[in-house]
């Protein structure tokens, strides 16, 4: 097992430990890739959902929210092309008789190439210590030449595939590069076949075609049906967005990695609605804003990457993704899409009602472009979880695991206790955790020792523990320990409030983000 694979292990084992992700109905032995949030989970989940709508709702004059229903009239999957061309190509190996993403096998595949690059990257890095220049190295070593010759032919292979939909040549290409089957080793292929990646169901008691309709394969559509409500009632003017936030459901062919790839999982989309023609603009506007939002966050700009496309979905003319830096290595955290006009143009075709805008300065009417940032919010919370994720080694020889989530993310902010169960403590503490409960998620603990509840709260990623004493009593002050350097400090009960709450607010995240865009318009 690699370091990353045991790493990743510990965060699902942790995840369950400390009521954060649980297998869905696990009584009756769990569904296949469908998880339930628990206690501490809902919480940081929500603490995203916040700092998101934040930063794009409410710190954008222009951008609004909806909540639109997950069941929608059929012919909007028509008219948006998923029934037609929402489709994965899947492959079986025979002998382990598992399905795979042909996609993603060839995609892995090049993983492995890129894996060695990094890896040469690293031994001439020990080679040459001071004098290394790692941009010189990319550019000259005749071992990475290769391999990134060998990546860019495998990747407009694949490129070509995809766009012709060409399935043979697709089983080809895994046959020429050897894929072997990672359970059975095996290159007992079947042909590559096309699979519809939306879920079926029927409205009401009556059976049939008429009747049938989908869940949800994204939020973006409820946006889209919705644009000429929100566009009139709001008296929006060109360029506006509108932001959601929701489930969606895909019958993926392998749900795998955790939360990574669920059936039903969530989403935070916006769709910024645009002027035709601006969206080159507007695509790098986005890429850098979402970018940043990413790094507020502090876990390193290393961590994350842009990643252009391979092949363009079928409503797109131009489309990256976020990469992060999971423990089973660089994948897409968040897509940016520039759609065009293909949505509200198709809705406009299939719906016979004009989806249009009238841009008063030009006295003329035009289906807006629009440009879209959608982020998987289960994948966002694997992100900040397992990088949060740490064993560390004390100075008295013991070990803690601590999360160290970005305290305005974190379940709970502060943990009261009182140093004893006795001499009025716990009604001191108290009275400090009713002050302090007001305004952010606190717990209160009088079990065990206090070291044992420091580890607790580590495991959860409090980022502050607040104890009341003897001396509490007689100054009205309290010991304040922090998460991540167990530095204590004295402070007075009446100066908490403001401490944690600039310390934990999700505004201390958007100011930063707003600094980081600042600098970049800078530099
Ligand atoms: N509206 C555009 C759209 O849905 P996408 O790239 O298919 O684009 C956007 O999905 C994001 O949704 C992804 O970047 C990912 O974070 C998340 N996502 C997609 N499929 C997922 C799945 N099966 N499980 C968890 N998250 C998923």
């Amino acid at each position: 097992m690699t370091k990353q694979d045991d790493h990743f292990k510990k965060v699902i084992a942790h995840a369950k430990e400390f009521g954060f992700v649980f297998p869905s109905s696990e009584i009756y032995d769990g569904l296949s890739a469908t998880y339930d949030y628990g206690q501490n989970g809902v919480e940081l989940k929500n603490n995203i959902k916040d700092y998101w709508w934040m930063s794009m709702v409410q710190m954008h004059d222009n951008i609004v929210g909806l909540d639109a229903a997950i069941f929608m009239h059929p012919t909007t999957w028509k008219a948006s092309g998923h029934i037609d061309a929402f489709n994965d190509p899947l492959i079986d190996n025979r002998d382990s008789k598992k399905r795979y993403r042909a996609d993603v096998l060839v995609e892995d595949f090049i993983g492995k190439i890129q894996d060695k690059i990094e890896k040469e990257v690293i031994k001439g890095k020990k080679r040459f210590g001071e004098e290394f220049s790692e941009k010189e190295f990319r550019s000259t070593n005749p071992n990475i030449i290769r391999r990134k010759g060998q990546i860019e032919e495998i990747e407009s292979r694949l490129k070509l595939v995809l766009e012709t939909n060409d399935l043979a040549a697709f089983k080809d290409l895994i046959d020429e590069l050897g894929i072997v089957c990672p359970i059975s080793g095996s290159k007992n292929w079947t042909e590559v076949r096309q699979f519809n990646l939306m879920f079926g169901t029927e409205l009401g008691s009556v059976a049939g075609e008429a009747s049938k309709i989908y869940l949800r394969p994204e939020t973006a559509q409820g946006i889209f049906v919705n644009y000429l409500n929100v566009q009139k009632t709001g008296r929006m003017k060109l360029p506006f967005g509108i932001a959601q936030i929701g489930k969606a459901f895909r019958n993926e062919i392998v749900a795998r990695q955790f939360i990574f790839r669920m059936r039903e999982f969530e989403q935070m989309e916006m769709q910024f609605f645009i002027k035709p023609g601006t969206q080159k603009d507007w695509y790098e506007y986005w890429k850098k804003t979402r970018m940043k939002w990413h790094e507020s966050l502090g876990f390193g700009a290393d961590q994350y990457r842009f990643h252009d496309h391979i092949k363009l979905a079928h409503y797109a003319d131009a489309a990256c993704d976020i990469e992060f830096k999971f423990p089973f290595g660089f994948k897409e955290l968040e897509g940016i899409h520039s759609r065009t006009d293909f949505d509200l143009g198709n809705h406009e075709k299939f719906s016979g009602k004009k989806i249009q805008y009238f841009d008063a300065e030009q006295n003329q009417n035009y289906v807006p472009y629009v440009l879209e940032t959608s982020i998987g919010l289960d994948r966002m919370f694997l992100a900040v979880l397992s990088k949060s994720f740490c064993e560390e080694l004390l100075d008295d020889g013991t070990q803690r695991v601590v999360l160290k989530i970005p305290p305005a993310l974190a379940p709970v902010k502060v943990a009261v206790f009182p140093l004893l169960k006795k001499d009025g403590l716990p009604e001191k503490a108290k009275q400090v955790l009713n002050i302090l409960k007001l305004d952010v998620n606190c717990q209160y603990e009088e079990k065990d020792a206090i070291g044992k509840r420091y580890r607790r709260q580590d495991a959860i990623g409090t980022p502050y523990c607040v104890t009341v004493d003897h001396e509490s009593l007689n100054d009205n002050s309290v010991t304040i320990r922090e998460r991540d350097s167990m530095k204590q400090e004295r402070i007075a009960i009446d100066k908490l409030q403001k401490y944690i709450g600039d310390r934990v607010s999700t505004k201390s995240l958007v100011q930063n983000m707003d600094r980081l865009l600042e600098n970049a318009v800078l530099n």
